[in-house]
């Protein structure tokens, strides 16, 4: 594959800094070399810089909405571009308000292909907050409502996109939801596998399901991989941690799986924090994670 490495180094969409430094672990950690090892083009084009937006406001409560907006109107383009290009963009987080940007862009794209796209969300968290629901105002916690085009975000981008239909978006992993974040989730139609159907199916019953839907209806797939859809015993390096989350070899299995199925034309790495990791373990494990979405094979 021509992959094409994108860093993203916002943060101010979490509650707390550290985030910018994601881009840096990431590369630090040898993302490139594992993915080049694996006989893939690799070409890092290094970090990306929001577009100015200054002044701009949401109605409700959205934290930094202007440079958040800025970075969506950056990663828009980023995504339709790369993609248009025939390359596989992997965007370096950042926190996960990142994915406004990322998925719009690859909605965009696929909507040109006459292609639809799916998203697979693998977070411990839904995301479905808006300005008005959200809680904390963090806009980290608002990106799949924001793609999923719900009321609340208008002017983030100048124009109508093609926003992803709730019912193509599949979330893996979630074990924390904010109380009108639910309503606002169940309305919309999402696919929502959370730990206890992890628990009850196993991991491979579900990326089966979720790969013969994507298959099924030609589609393409987006994987949007927030670190905190791990169990913090083994990723710490995160702001938001939810105990009782992914183990190391359900989300391998998982990244396996979507290998075999060719599926996967985008993916977000993200809401990694490197202030807040042990010795780089984090990070690390998050290369080899992606090593395994790229073809690494045990045998
Ligand atoms: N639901 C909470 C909020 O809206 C937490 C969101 C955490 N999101 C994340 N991408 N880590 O503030
Ligand atoms: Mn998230
Ligand atoms: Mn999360
Ligand atoms: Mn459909």
């Amino acid at each position: 594959k021509n992959i094409v490495l994108l860093g993203a180094p916002v943060e101010e969409g979490a509650g707390r800094l550290g985030c910018a430094m994601g881009p840096a672990a990431l590369r630090l950690a040898g993302i490139q070399p594992a993915l080049e090892k694996l006989g893939h083009t690799v070409e890092d084009r290094g970090n990306l810089a929001p577009e100015n937006l200054s002044g701009f406001t949401l109605p409700g409560l959205a934290r930094n909405a202007a440079l958040i907006g800025g970075w969506t109107r950056t990663l828009d383009r980023a995504a339709y571009e790369t993609l248009k290009d025939g390359r596989m963009p992997i965007f370096l987080g950042g926190d996960h308000s990142l994915s406004m940007g990322t998925v719009a862009g690859a909605a965009r794209h696929a909507e040109e292909q006459g292609r639809k796209l799916f998203v697979l969300w693998m977070d411990a968290h839904a995301d479905f907050n808006t300005p008005v629901t959200s809680p904390s105002g963090n806009m980290h916690g608002m990106s799949v409502a924001f793609f999923c085009g719900v009321d609340g975000f208008s002017g983030i981008l100048p124009d109508d996109r093609p926003v992803v239909a709730p019912e193509h978006v599949f979330m893996c992993g979630i074990r924390s939801i904010d109380l009108d974040e639910r309503a606002e989730l169940t309305k919309a139609g999402v696919n929502v596998f959370d730990m206890r159907s992890i628990d009850e199916h196993g991991i491979v019953a579900l990326m089966k399901r979720i790969i013969e839907t994507v298959s099924g209806a030609d589609g393409l797939l987006h994987v949007s991989f927030d670190t905190d859809f791990l169990d913090p015993d083994i990723a710490p390096g995160t702001g938001t941690i939810v105990r009782g989350g992914g183990t190391y070899r359900e989300a391998h299995v998982a990244m396996e799986m979507l290998y075999d199925s060719g599926l996967v034309t985008s993916l977000d790495i993200v809401e990694l924090n490197p202030f807040l990791d042990d010795r780089g373990k984090s990070a690390y494990l998050l290369v080899e994670l992606v090593s395994s979405l790229f073809g690494q094979k045990i045998f």
